[in-house]
């Protein structure tokens, strides 16, 4: 998937994976993850998620990526906060109160502009990417935020009935993307139908530790 692939989706307003509320898995088992108010929570491929405002009214900070600078812009003014931006070359730096956003490629993204983390929320950001992708960007996450717990989001079903985005990670391949350095928890799943086509989907929430 290259940028400008999601550069058009923001562009054109094709945002299905945009929810209208903060999304009820992260309310229910957020706190699986143990951590105190005041903690700092990473959201890789955040788009302009609610669940981030959510994060910050329970008192924790937050700090997420994303591509899109449309995205970026509607996340700070729907939340009512006007950030200090600061240009990184590949990346830019959006700063308010316990937020930080870094506009730009994840893979340019590094440990010490990130800052320290205490735990990652993965929703809709490692079924964003392909196949070939999810390995590097597993491998990226463990760079970025070593040993820090997970909560992760993620959807499996046949994929040769349909196309990602969003892709089918199943619990196999999960174990080998993260079993080296965690321990995967499955917490809550549901089925339904969905992705236009009626596809039969699971979709699971994990804690890895
Ligand atoms: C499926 S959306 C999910 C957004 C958000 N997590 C949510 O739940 O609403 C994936 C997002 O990741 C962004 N994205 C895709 N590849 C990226 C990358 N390599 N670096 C940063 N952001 C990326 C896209 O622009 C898009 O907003």
């Amino acid at each position: 998937m290259e940028p400008e692939f999601w550069h058009q989706k923001w562009r054109e307003r094709v945002i299905g994976f945009h929810l209208n509320e903060p999304n009820p898995f992260l309310r229910k088992h957020f706190g699986q993850l143990g951590l105190q108010p005041g903690q700092r929570v990473f959201v890789p491929l955040c788009g302009k998620t609610l669940d981030i405002g959510w994060l910050l009214q329970q008192g924790y900070a937050v700090a997420g990526v994303e591509l899109s600078e449309i995205a970026v812009s509607e996340l700070f003014a729907e939340l009512g906060l006007t950030p200090v931006i600061h240009d990184l070359g590949s990346l830019k730096h959006y700063q308010a109160l316990q937020l930080d956003i870094f506009e730009g490629n994840l893979f340019d993204l590094t440990a010490a502009l990130l800052g320290s983390v205490d735990a990652v929320y993965d929703r809709a950001a490692l079924v964003a990417l392909p196949a070939d992708t999810r390995a590097r960007y597993a491998a990226h996450l463990q760079a970025l935020c070593p040993a820090v717990p997970h909560l992760l989001l993620t959807f499996a079903y046949d994929q040769a009935l349909r196309q990602g985005p969003p892709f089918s990670v199943p619990a196999a391949e999960l174990e080998r993307l993260y079993g080296v350095h965690y321990s995967l928890k499955e917490l809550e799943y549901r089925h339904f139908e969905g992705f236009q086509q009626n596809v039969p989907v699971r979709e699971t929430v994990w804690l890895l530790r």
